[in-house]
C-alpha cells in the first residue's frame, strides 16, 4: 500500500485561534499543513502571506505546504522559505519562467511543485520533472474552499500519475479541493497520494474523526 498523507487546509480554520487550531489538528493525525496564499489577482480571494506562516511555524512539526495562488511567483518565494515552509508549489501559468522559479524555490531548501488547475493541460510538466518533488493537482477551480469535486479530475490524477511512475523520480501527487471521507478513496485509486481538505476537516468539531474516517477510507 502507498503510504498516504493527509494535509489540512488552514483556509477553513478559525483564523482568530490559528495556533491552536494547527495544533489541534496535528494533534488529530494531520501529516502536513497545507497553506493557501491568494493574492486577489491570480485568484478572487484574498488569504495570508509570510508572517502568518512564520507565525504558525513554532506551532507544528510536520511540514507547511504553501500553495502559492499568486502572479508573479518569484519575488514572493525567498519570502516564504524564511518563514519557515518545506514545500512551495505554484501554478504554472502565474510564472514567467517555470524553471527558474522551481530552481528559486530549491536554491531556498524547499521542495517545489507545480499546481494544475482543472482546465490546465499537462504539458507544462514536459521539461521540468527532474526539478519536482510534488505535482499538486485542483479538483476544483482555485480561490475558495467548500467548492465540490470537480470529477473529471480523476483523468487527470490518473494520467499524472503514469507520468510519475514513467519518470522513474519519487514526486508526490496532491490533490486539493472537494476532497471529503466520501470521494478520497476514489482519488487514491486515480493514483493521489496526498490529499488536501479544509471544509472536510475544520467544518466538523472532531477533527480526529474525518481524520481517521478518511485514513480507513483509504486502507480499505
Ligand atoms: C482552493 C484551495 C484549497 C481549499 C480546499 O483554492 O487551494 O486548498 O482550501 O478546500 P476544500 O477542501 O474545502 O475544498
Ligand atoms: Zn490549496
Amino acid at each position: 500500500m502507498p503510504s498516504y498523507r493527509i494535509a489540512p487546509s488552514i483556509l477553513s480554520a478559525d483564523f482568530a485561534r490559528l495556533g491552536e487550531e494547527v495544533r489541534n489538528v496535528v494533534a488529530a493525525g494531520a501529516d502536513i499543513i497545507h497553506f493557501d496564499v491568494m493574492d486577489n489577482h491570480y485568484v478572487p480571494n484574498l488569504t495570508v502571506g509570510p508572517l502568518v506562516c512564520q507565525a504558525i511555524r513554532p506551532h507544528v512539526e510536520v511540514p507547511i505546504d504553501v500553495h502559492l495562488m499568486v502572479k508573479p511567483v518569484d519575488r514572493i518565494i525567498p519570502d516564504f522559505a524564511k518563514a519557515g515552509a518545506n514545500i512551495i508549489t505554484f501554478h504554472p501559468e502565474a510564472s514567467e519562467h517555470i524553471d527558474r522559479s522551481l530552481q528559486l524555490i530549491r536554491d531556498h531548501g524547499c521542495k517545489a511543485g507545480l499546481v494544475f488547475n482543472p482546465a490546465t493541460p499537462l504539458h507544462y510538466l514536459e521539461h521540468v520533472m527532474d526539478k519536482l518533488d510534488i505535482i499538486l493537482l485542483m479538483s476544483v477551480n482555485p480561490g475558495f474552499g467548500g467548492q465540490s469535486f470537480i470529477p473529471h479530475t480523476l483523468k487527470k490524477i490518473a494520467a499524472v500519475r503514469r507520468l510519475i511512475d514513467d519518470s522513474g523520480r519519487d514526486i508526490m501527487l496532491e490533490v486539493d479541493g472537494g476532497i471529503k471521507i466520501e470521494n478520497i478513496a476514489e482519488a487514491a485509486r486515480a493514483g493521489a497520494d496526498t490529499f488536501v481538505a479544509g471544509s472536510a476537516i475544520f467544518g466538523k468539531p472532531d477533527y480526529k474523526a474525518v481524520i481517521d474516517a478518511m485514513r480507513k477510507e483509504l486502507a480499505a
